[in-house]
């Protein structure tokens, strides 16, 4: 950290500072002891309780630099690995994995400060049996069980942690909020004065919240507009989890961290291309479309799914809760409108192999020959990825990485790609398509 000098003045007697020259301790009250002497104080710190600026240009660079983690998708998803003086929140339901995430990232993080693991819920054995499980070490890490303010207080003051993980925030409490614990105020207060903590001394902290199934963060989000990170951990099927990042002062939050849970721990699903697509032999059944679309900046094949009934009630309805339900109507309205597709009689089903949340716009001329594959009873072509954004004229728009996508669909094995036109036109298999008319021709005759 950059450091300046700066003149104090000390009392001979008491050894009372200020930042002036008194005639008289205002501590000790003795006349003419304080003499000056120069000290080293980290650029921005204030100095006799008196806020101070500091022209930014004298900042240094490498305040708040980055550890990291040693787990890829993790750091992914931070931005580059835990930004020190970042406190970062990690929500998901109980039993999804956070504190054995945190555990590993605990044990493989690139730093030689110390690291702390404060547990409220469990006790120090049940921690280590997690550790001797994924096969961790623990060596470098610090455990230590309560939710108590003051008694972590005191650790965090002892050991000087360089990366904290508080697990939970909901077990934190602290006599100056009250003597029930869990309450929000009791979490709010605590986790700030951590907070608090961690900017002042380089660390980075963790904060678990566990999130109820219905999604009633009530407590956990009051926490994020304090906090710099906001990852939501979330369970689509057996054994997939994705990571995400709702909120990321450091990075971006399109990134997404995919892992499986097996019998030794978390692991990263590197290259998760083929995780969302479906096995098939020979032709594709009706409603059925891979969409290449991109999962913050890595490409990804999934597997859409679409199925129209004749509506149950007066009105249509659209059940699809992997791909956003108005995203799904629009398409359907376009389609009616360009291609004179009845769809406003039938209720709409649409889900993504894999069970993950897709909202990147590149899905949508998928979406579309899902639906009109589903309507029509015409299978798309095996082996042919889609990508593309469709305007309300029914145009195809052009999508970000479109080369990338088409790599990545080539490189396991798609053999027809249908999109926009690309910007450098060089690509023989390529199918490229204006409008949706255009691209229902190309796809279905
Ligand atoms: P945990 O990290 O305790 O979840 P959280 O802190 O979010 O509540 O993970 C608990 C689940 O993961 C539990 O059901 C057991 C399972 N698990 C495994 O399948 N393999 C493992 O190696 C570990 C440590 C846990
Ligand atoms: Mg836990």
């Amino acid at each position: 950290m950059k450091k300046r000098n700066t003149s104090i003045f000390r009392c001979a007697s008491c050894g009372h500072e200020e930042s002036k020259w008194l005639g008289r301790c205002p501590e000790c009250g003795e006349w003419n002891t304080l003499t000056e002497s120069t000290v080293q104080v980290p650029a921005g710190t204030r100095r006799g309780g008196v806020p101070q600026s500091v022209p930014l240009s004298a900042v240094d660079p490498q305040e708040g630099t980055r550890i990291l983690s040693g787990i890829g998708e993790l750091d992914r998803v931070l931005g580059g690995g835990i930004m020190k003086r970042s406190a970062i929140l990690v929500g998901g339901e109980p039993g999804i994995g956070k504190s054995t995430l945190l555990l590993q990232a605990a044990a493989t993080a690139d730093t030689k400060g110390r690291i702390l693991y404060v547990s409220g819920e469990e006790s120090a054995g049940q921690v280590r049996m997690r550790a001797d499980r994924i096969g961790v070490t623990g060596d470098r890490i610090e455990i230590c069980c309560t939710g108590r303010l003051p008694d972590i207080n005191t650790v965090i003051e002892a050991i000087k942690p360089v990366i904290m993980v508080i697990d939970s925030v909901q077990t934190l409490h602290s006599d100056e909020v009250g003597l029930v614990p869990g309450t929000v105020n009791q979490m709010k207060f605590c986790s700030w004065e951590l907070i608090s903590w961690a900017k002042e001394h380089d660390a980075a902290l963790f904060l678990v919240a566990h999130i109820t199934k219905e999604g009633v963060i009530a407590g956990p989000k009051t926490l994020e507009h304090m906090v710099d990170t906001v990852l939501y951990f979330e369970q689509n099927d057996a054994d997939s989890r994705f990571l995400r990042a709702a909120k990321n002062r450091f990075g971006s939050v399109d990134e997404i961290g995919i892992f499986t849970m097996g019998e030794k721990g978390l692991s990263t699903v590197e290259d998760p291309s083929l995780l969302f697509l479906v096995s098939r032999e020979g032709e594709l059944p009706p409603g059925v479309a891979t969409a290449a679309v991109l999962e913050g900046t890595r490409p990804l094949l999934v597997e859409i799914q679409a199925l129209t009934v004749p509506a149950k009630g007066s009105m249509s309805r659209v059940f699809s809760d992997k791909i956003d339900q108005a995203r799904v109507s629009r398409i359907a309205a376009t389609l009616e409108k360009h291609l004179g597709i009845r769809f406003s009689d039938q209720d709409l089903y649409i889900n993504v192999a894999g069970g993950i949340r897709i909202r990147e716009v590149g899905v949508e001329l998928a979406v579309a020959a899902a639906l009109y594959s589903a309507r029509t009873g015409i299978p798309v072509p095996a082996r042919t990825a889609i990508t593309g954004e469709l305007s309300l004229a029914g145009e195809v728009r052009s999508v970000r990485r479109l080369a990338g996508r088409i790599k990545t669909a080539k490189g396991i094995g798609f053999e027809t790609f249908l999109g926009p036109i690309p910007d450098s036109g060089e690509n023989a298999e390529f199918m490229s398509a204006t409008d949706l008319r255009q691209a229902v021709k190309l796809l279905f005759s």
